[in-house]
C-alpha cells in the first residue's frame, strides 16, 4: 500500500436489506478507523436508506451507487442519472463492472461515456477492469486493461483519472473464492499504473488502484502489502459486517 488513503468499497451487488444497512450503520458508528475511507455501494433503491442512517448516527460510511446511466434525462424507462444520485448525496459511482459489462452488454465506449457523466457531476468514478480466465491464458490481461482504460483516456482525456478510481477485476477471481495471489494483482495494478503514467506520471501516482475478486478478512493483509494496491472492491464478505470490519482493519493496519 501506498501513501494513498486506502478505499474499502463494498459492492453488495443486487443483494441486502435495509435492516442489514442498519446493521452496517450501527457497526462501523463511531469506529475508529482512521485514514481508510470505507464505502458501501447497496442496490440503489437503499441508496436513500444509508444516508438517512448516516444523517441519524456517526457512521462512517460513504455512500455509492453500482451503475448510473450515461444519460442526463428523458426517455429511458429504469434508468438512473447522476443528477438523481448527486441528490440523494452520493459520492460515489461504480461504473463497468465485469457484470454489466458481460450480462447488460455494456462495451468499453459506454462505460467510458458513463464515467464522464459521473465526473461532470463532480462524483467520482470508480472505472472496473479485468480479464476473463480465457483472456489471462491467452496472455491478453494487459490488453484488455488497457482497452478500458484508453476507451476512458480517449474520451475524457488523463486529466479525468485525476478525480477517478480504477478497481482491477479479474473475471475469474469474481464470486468463486479464488483471488489472484497478492503478486498476480501487484503485476496488474503496476501496469496500470504505468500506463497511466505515459500519459502522466504525476496523475498515475495519485490514482488509487482497488483490488477485487474474492477478497476477505483471511487474504486482505497480503493483498494490502503491495505497493500498487490502494484498497479493495469487495463483493459476497461487504455483505457480513464483522468480516467487511475485518477486511478495513487489515487496510488499516498497513498504513
Ligand atoms: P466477490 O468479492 O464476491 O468475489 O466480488 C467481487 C466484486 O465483483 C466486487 O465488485
Amino acid at each position: 500500500m501506498s501513501q494513498l488513503t486506502p478505499l474499502i468499497a463494498g459492492n453488495w451487488k443486487l443483494n441486502g436489506t435495509k435492516s442489514l444497512l442498519s446493521e452496517f450503520a450501527h457497526v462501523f458508528n463511531s469506529i475508529n478507523i482512521s485514514n481508510v475511507d470505507v464505502l458501501i455501494c447497496p442496490p440503489s433503491v437503499y441508496i436513500d436508506t444509508l444516508v438517512q442512517l448516516n444523517e441519524n448516527t456517526d457512521s462512517i460510511l460513504k455512500v455509492g451507487a453500482q451503475t448510473v446511466s450515461e444519460q442526463i434525462s428523458g426517455a429511458f424507462t429504469g434508468e438512473i442519472s447522476v443528477s438523481m444520485l448527486k441528490e440523494l448525496q452520493t459520492e460515489f459511482v461504480i461504473v463497468g463492472h465485469s457484470e454489466r459489462r458481460a450480462i447488460f452488454g455494456e462495451t468499453p465506449e459506454l462505460v467510458a461515456k458513463k464515467y464522464q457523466t459521473t465526473l461532470m457531476n463532480q462524483l467520482t468514478p470508480i472505472l472496473c477492469t479485468g480479464e476473463t480466465e480465457n483472456d489471462r491464458n491467452n496472455n491478453l490481461t494487459f490488453d484488455i486493461v488497457s482497452r478500458d482504460i484508453d476507451a476512458v483516456i480517449n474520451l475524457t482525456g488523463i486529466e479525468s483519472f485525476k478525480d477517478g478510481i480504477i478497481a482491477y477485476e479479474p473475471v475469474w477471481a469474481i464470486g468463486t473464492g479464488k483471488s489472484a495471489t497478492p503478486q498476480q494483482a501487484q503485476e496488474v495494478h503496476h501496469f496500470i499504473r504505468n500506463h497511466l503514467a505515459k500519459h502522466n506520471d504525476e496523475i498515475a501516482q495519485g490514482v488509487r488502484i482497488l483490488y477485487g475478486g474474492s477478497v476477505n478478512e483471511k487474504n486482505a493483509a497480503e493483498l494490502f502489502k503491495q505497493d500498487d494496491i490502494n484498497g479493495a472492491l469487495v463483493g459476497g464478505a461487504s455483505l457480513v459486517s464483522d468480516k467487511f470490519m475485518s477486511i478495513c482493519q487489515h487496510a488499516q493496519s498497513s498504513l
